[in-house]
């Protein structure tokens, strides 16, 4: 059993909890995820690793509300504990110096994304952080992402934080006024991260995209994270949860 040793509301249906599991926090690598079932009749949920304490012992996920099961664990509290929290599973995020690179998070994808900028970070990268949400209130991790980032563009799709618009209009900007981009890396709903592939095709910006939303039980056996990059045939689940976006066919 795993405790819930804290929790706090992010934003409308959006919840942090932070988990006692010492031998994942010590052990997991940003890019990442873990996969936690409730109690024994709960379906397994694959939740990417927002934070990292392998002092505190502890491992910091975000979860949105989006079906029976996330409700449920929306539900609990700190104090209450977690029948399975398995991981870390997926491997882990290529981390180096690559020079310039661009993390672009999108709603929940902020999350996942957090871990791999701040190791880019450490990594002796220039991180611009580029996060997108529908609307301010959305918005998660904020002062988290400045600490682990060089810089923090904010767009809102209502225009109501940051400049109104996409993640893409602003990736454009970058590359026509602060190239060049040594990587991009992109986390969020599946047609963002097309779209980003899409704006880095052209100029052969290498692009990596984390397909974790199209992961249903994380362990390889569902098949619904399978995908097509390349000429190979994929499991986001067991052979990612990272690829070269330019390579998936969307
Ligand atoms: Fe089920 Fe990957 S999530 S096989």
């Amino acid at each position: 059993m795993y405790q819930i040793v804290g929790k706090k509301v992010l934003a409308p249906g959006i919840k942090r909890f932070e988990v006692a599991a010492p031998l994942v926090a010590r052990n997991a690598q940003a890019g990442q995820f873990i996969m936690l079932r409730l109690d024994e009749y709960g379906e397994r949920i694959p939740l990417t690793i927002a934070d990292l304490d392998p002092d505190q012992g502890t491992v910091t996920i975000i979860v949105q509300e989006i079906g029976k099961s996330t409700e449920l664990l929306g539900r609990l509290e700190a104090g209450d504990f977690i029948l399975d929290f398995v991981g870390p599973l997926g491997k882990p995020s290529h981390i180096k110096k690559f020079g310039r690179v661009v993390m672009i998070g999108g709603g929940v994808g902020i999350a996942p994304i957090h871990p791999i900028a701040r190791e880019m970070k450490r990594a002796g990268n220039e991180v611009i952080s580029v996060l997108g949400t529908r609307s301010r209130e959305l918005l998660i991790m904020e002062e988290e992402m400045k600490l682990a980032s060089t810089e923090v563009l904010i767009t809102t799709d209502d225009g109501s934080y940051g400049r109104q618009g996409f993640v893409t209009d602003v990736l454009k900007d970058l590359i026509a006024n602060r190239g060049p981009l040594d990587l991009v890396v992109a986390i969020g709903p599946m047609v963002m991260m097309e779209a980003v592939c899409r704006v880095t095709r052209g100029p052969g910006i290498p692009t990596v995209v984390s397909l974790n939303p199209i992961m249903v039980d994380g362990t390889g056996m569902c098949g619904a994270c399978r995908v097509q990059v390349g000429s190979d045939t994929k499991f986001a689940c067991v052979d990612g949860p990272e690829f070269d976006g330019h390579l998936v066919d969307w």
